[in-house]
């Protein structure tokens, strides 16, 4: 009796087995033949459980068919799921479908047109320089000739983080910072992000790039100014592109220019983008004026130089031809990835 019982659990644990891995329909039918067909040991264990003793009969018969209903339940149960599974629709493979190609990073314009400036300084022998985004308002403002009461700090009146460090409005605080940790001779650019309480539209943002420039140095004068500025124009527009300095007023210059180069577009005859003149402003400059030595202890009597400051998103609007600053800082990547590798 104990030999036919553990025969039967043996059957039992190998018939299980055989039907849960059985992986195709056909298989299933052999498991199935094999394990409860007319022929299988299961089937006569059932059969030759009237030889045994009659005391046992009734529990061998019965745990003899508990396990074929047990198999035959399993088999069903299989059967349904490998139905199911068959219905199911199989992804293809189009082998023929071009490949994902992969990610590929790319520079922002204003960086690209970031590093080709300060390339074209660097021949003239400017090195780059950075400086804090937030910053005190002796460094933005009064170490620039610009008192916290004239009418050029109102118009930047911007994003104060307390009583006197604010998000400095534009890069030339660097200048102030710089020549106060050396001394002359200065020739720096510095690119970074400057930040004004403008409104987002289609020329302005209210946190963008700039650079500013600055070089100091005993007898440097209004020629070096226009001739170095002239020099990055031809350099960076070309050759056939025109220069033409405006008469203008900063606090921290005297005299101060606005820069204008001929329209890249039009070639100076008057379009869209020149609103009809031809020309198309760059940038603020001028002669570094001497209180701005005096404030950082420069000798005014002794070094002169001169100093210039851009908008980078303007000029990569330029270059690349963009109708609108704020596809710069959106973040589309579609839009954005399109300059690098043009
Ligand atoms: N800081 C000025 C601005 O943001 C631009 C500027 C003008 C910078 C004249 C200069 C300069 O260095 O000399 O509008």
């Amino acid at each position: 009796m104990e030999e036919f019982l553990s025969g039967l659990r043996e059957l039992e644990e190998a018939g299980t087995a055989a039907i849960r891995s059985a992986s195709a329909p056909e298989e299933l039918e052999r498991v199935r033949v094999e394990y409860l067909g007319r022929k299988a040991r299961l089937t006569q264990m059932l059969r030759s459980v009237r030889e045994l003793p009659h005391e046992q009969r009734r529990s061998a018969g019965a745990e003899a068919n508990r396990i074929k209903r047990c198999l035959l339940e399993l088999v069903e149960a299989r059967a349904a799921e490998l139905k199911a599974a068959a219905a199911e629709p199989t992804a293809e493979i189009d082998p023929t479908l071009p490949g994902r190609s992969r990610w590929r990073g790319a520079r922002h314009p204003c960086t690209l047109v970031i590093d080709e400036i300060c390339d074209i300084f660097k021949e003239l022998g400017f090195s780059r320089a950075r400086g804090p985004e937030a910053e005190t308002t002796w460094y933005n403002f009064t170490a620039l000739n610009t008192p916290l009461d004239h009418p050029a700090a109102d118009e930047q009146d911007t994003f104060y983080l307390g009583d006197d460090i604010l998000l400095r409005t534009h890069t030339s605080p660097v200048q102030a910072r710089v020549m106060e940790g050396s001394r002359p001779p200065v020739r720096i650019v510095v690119p970074g992000v400057a930040y004004r309480r403008d409104p987002f539209d289609a020329s302005h943002a209210p946190a963008f790039e700039q650079i500013e420039g600055l070089a100091v140095d005993e007898g440097i004068s209004f020629v070096d100014f226009k001739a170095s500025i002239s020099y990055f124009v031809h350099r960076f527009f070309g050759e056939d592109t025109a220069t033409r300095f405006r008469p203008s007023f900063f606090p921290f210059t005297e005299p101060s220019a606005e820069v204008d180069v001929s329209c890249v577009l039009c070639r100076g005859e008057g379009c869209s983008a020149c609103k009809g003149t031809g020309w198309i402003e760059i940038m603020g400059a001028g002669m570094v004026d001497p209180a701005v030595f005096e404030n950082v202890g420069y000798d005014s009597e002794r070094y002169t130089g001169f100093a210039f400051g851009m908008g980078v998103g303007r000029i990569a609007m330029l270059r690349y031809q963009i109708p609108d600053i704020r596809l710069l800082y959106d973040g589309d990547v579609r839009f954005l990835q399109q300059f690098e590798h043009a």
